[in-house]
C-alpha cells in the first residue's frame, strides 16, 4: 500500500496531476518538490490567483487538498526518502547543443533526478516516469538507479500524461484512458503496476486503465501527440489550399469531421500549433527513427513540423503583404500570447514566431493577453535571435488593457482564441484605430460579417 508519494517537478504536469491524485486519495500524502523556490512559494500562496500556473478549476482542488495531504516543498531529498512512490515530472526540452541538437530530448534533468533518487533512497521505491520521454528512457533510469545505489529495490513505471493545458482538470477527472507501462514479465513489476492502478482506480473506471510493457507505454505517448499534431498540420495545409481556391476551411473541417472514421476534434485550422509537447515529441520521434536508420519514417513525421513552421510564417507574411508590403514603424496589436486559451503557458506559442517575423520587418508589436504576465512576454522575445540581446525587446509593448493595446494600431492580429475577445466592443476598437483598419484572425474566432459591417478589412485562416 502506497502511503507517501513524492513528485519531482511542480510544473504544468506535476502540479495539476498531483493535486487531483491527492484530492481523490485523502489517505495518501502527496509532496510536490521543485528546485525553483519561487515556484514552490507561489504554489503555497494563500492568494489562489497567484498560483504559478493558470488552469480553470485548479484553485478549488488546491484549496481542498493543500495542507491536508498535498504539500509543496523545496526539500527534495527529504521527500524522496520518505516516499514509496516517486513521480518524475521534470522538463525534457529539446536539446540546444551537441549531438541531436534541435531534435533529441535533453534528458539531463531526468538523469539528475535519477541520480538524486539513488543517492538519498534508503528504502524500496516505485519510480514513475510522468514527463514525455523518448522510448527506452526507463532503461537509462534503471541503469543509473541500480548502478549508483545498493541494497534498495526500484521498480520503474511509465505513466504518460495525456492532459491538455486549459482543460487539465477535466482531463484528469475524466480521462479517456490512463496508461501504465511496467516490467510486467516479473511479479515485482506486476505488483508495482498494480499499486499505481489502485491509485487511479479511486476515480477512474477500471476498463479505462490500460497496462502495457514499458516501451509500448513510452512510444504510445509520442504516437498520440504525433497523430494529433498531424491532424492539425493536415487541416492547416488545407487552409492554404482553401485560401487559393475559395473553399472555406471551417466548412471543410465540419464536412469531414462528420465522417465517424475521421471525427470532429482537432480540426480547427489556426496560425499553427504550439505548446510544450507536439513539436518536441515529433522531433523526438524523428530523431529516434533516424537513429534506427529509418529515413523515410523520419521524413514522414518531420513534414508535420515543416508544415507548422510554414503556417506561422505564412500568417506573418500575409500581414506584411496586406499592409502594402511594409510594416516598418506600424503598430500591430497582438490579442493573445499564450499557445492556446485558458492557460498562461507560452511555450512554442505561434505568437512568438509571428512577433519575430514582424520585428524583423521593424514593426511595433503591442501585446495583450488576459493571463500571461508581462515578464514572460519579454523573456520569450529575448529568447529570439533576430537582434542583439540588448535591443531585443525594443519595439515590443505589453498592455494590461485590450482597448489600449489596439488604440492607434494599423492592424490587429488574433493569436490566441480567448473567449473574451469575442465579447469586445469592436465598433469602439475600430473608431480608435488607424484606417484602413485590418484584423488578421489567426484563430477564425471573430464574427467576420459583423467586423466587415463595422468597416474592418478582415482576413482569416482558410
Ligand atoms: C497536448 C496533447 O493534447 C496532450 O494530450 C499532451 O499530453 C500534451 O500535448 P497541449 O499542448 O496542452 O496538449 O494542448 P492541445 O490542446 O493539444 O493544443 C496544442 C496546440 O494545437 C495549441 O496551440 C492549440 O491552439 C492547437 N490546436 C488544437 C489547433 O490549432 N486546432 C485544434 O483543433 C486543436
Ligand atoms: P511540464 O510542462 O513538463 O510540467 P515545467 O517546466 O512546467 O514542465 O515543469 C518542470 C519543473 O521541474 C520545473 O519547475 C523545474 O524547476 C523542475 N525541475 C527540473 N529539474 C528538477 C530537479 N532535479 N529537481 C526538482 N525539480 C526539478
Amino acid at each position: 500500500m502506497i502511503k507517501n508519494i513524492c513528485c519531482i517537478g511542480a510544473g504544468y504536469v506535476g502540479g495539476p496531476t498531483m493535486a487531483v491524485i491527492a484530492q481523490k486519495n485523502p489517505d495518501i500524502n502527496v509532496t510536490v518538490v521543485d528546485l525553483n523556490e519561487q515556484r514552490i512559494a507561489a504554489w503555497n500562496n494563500t492568494d489562489l490567483s497567484k498560483l504559478p500556473i493558470y488552469e480553470p478549476g485548479l484553485d478549488n482542488v488546491i484549496l481542498e487538498a493543500r495542507g491536508r495531504n498535498l504539500f509543496f516543498s523545496t526539500q527534495v531529498d527529504e521527500a524522496i526518502d520518505k516516499a514509496d512512490m516517486i513521480f518524475i515530472s521534470v522538463n525534457t526540452p529539446t536539446k540546444t547543443y551537441g549531438i541531436g541538437k534541435d531534435m533529441a530530448a535533453d534528458l539531463k534533468y531526468i538523469e539528475l533526478c535519477a541520480r538524486q533518487i539513488a543517492r538519498v533512497s534508503t528504502s524500496d521505491k516505485i519510480v514513475v516516469e510522468k514527463s514525455t520521454l523518448p522510448v527506452k528512457t526507463a532503461e537509462a533510469i534503471h541503469d543509473i538507479l541500480y548502478q549508483t545505489c545498493s541494497g534498495v529495490n526500484f521498480q520503474i513505471l511509465s505513466n504518460p500524461e495525456f492532459l491538455a493545458e486549459g482543460t487539465a482538470m477535466e482531463d484528469l477527472n475524466n480521462p479517456d484512458r490512463v496508461l501504465i507501462g511496467g516490467n510486467i514479465d516479473t511479479d515485482e513489476g506486476k505488483q508495482a503496476v498494480q499499486e499505481l492502478v489502485n491509485i487511479y482506480a479511486g476515480w477512474v473506471p477500471k476498463e479505462k486503465i490500460l497496462t502495457t510493457n514499458l516501451w509500448s507505454s513510452e512510444l504510445s505517448k509520442l504516437t498520440a501527440n504525433a497523430f494529433l499534431a498531424q491532424r492539425l498540420s493536415s487541416i492547416n495545409a488545407m487552409s492554404e489550399l482553401c485560401e487559393s481556391s475559395g473553399a472555406d476551411v471551417d466548412e471543410v473541417a465540419k464536412a469531414i469531421g462528420m465522417d465517424t472514421r475521421i471525427g470532429p476534434k482537432f480540426l480547427k485550422a489556426s496560425v499553427g500549433f504550439g505548446g510544450s509537447c507536439f513539436q518536441k515529441d515529433i522531433l523526438n520521434l524523428v530523431y529516434i527513427s533516424k537513429s534506427y536508420g529509418l529515413t523515410e519514417v523520419a521524413d514522414y513525421w518531420e513534414q508535420v513540423i515543416i508544415l507548422n513552421d510554414h503556417q506561422k510564417r505564412r500568417f506573418s507574411t500575409k500581414i506584411v503583404k496586406t499592409l502594402y508590403n511594409t510594416v516598418s514603424g506600424k503598430k500591430i496589436a497582438f490579442l493573445g500570447w499564450a499557445f492556446k486559451k485558458d492557460t498562461n503557458d507560452t511555450r512554442e506559442s505561434a505568437a512568438i514566431y509571428v512577433a519575430h517575423d514582424l520585428l524583423t520587418e521593424q514593426a511595433c508589436i503591442a501585446v495583450y493577453d488576459p493571463k500571461v504576465i508581462e515578464e514572460r512576454i519579454y523573456t520569450d522575445i529575448r529568447s529570439l535571435h533576430y537582434a542583439s540581446e540588448k535591443n531585443n525587446t525594443e519595439g515590443v509593448f505589453v498592455f494590461h488593457d485590450a482597448y489600449d493595446c489596439c488604440k492607434d494600431a494599423h492592424a490587429i492580429a488574433v493569436l490566441t482564441e480567448w473567449d473574451e475577445f469575442k465579447e469586445y466592443d469592436w465598433q469602439n476598437i475600430y473608431n480608435e484605430m488607424q484606417k484602413p483598419a485590418f484584423v488578421f484572425d489567426g484563430r477564425n474566432l471573430l464574427d467576420q460579417k459583423e467586423l466587415e459591417r463595422i468597416g474592418f478589412i478582415y482576413k482569416r485562416i482558410g
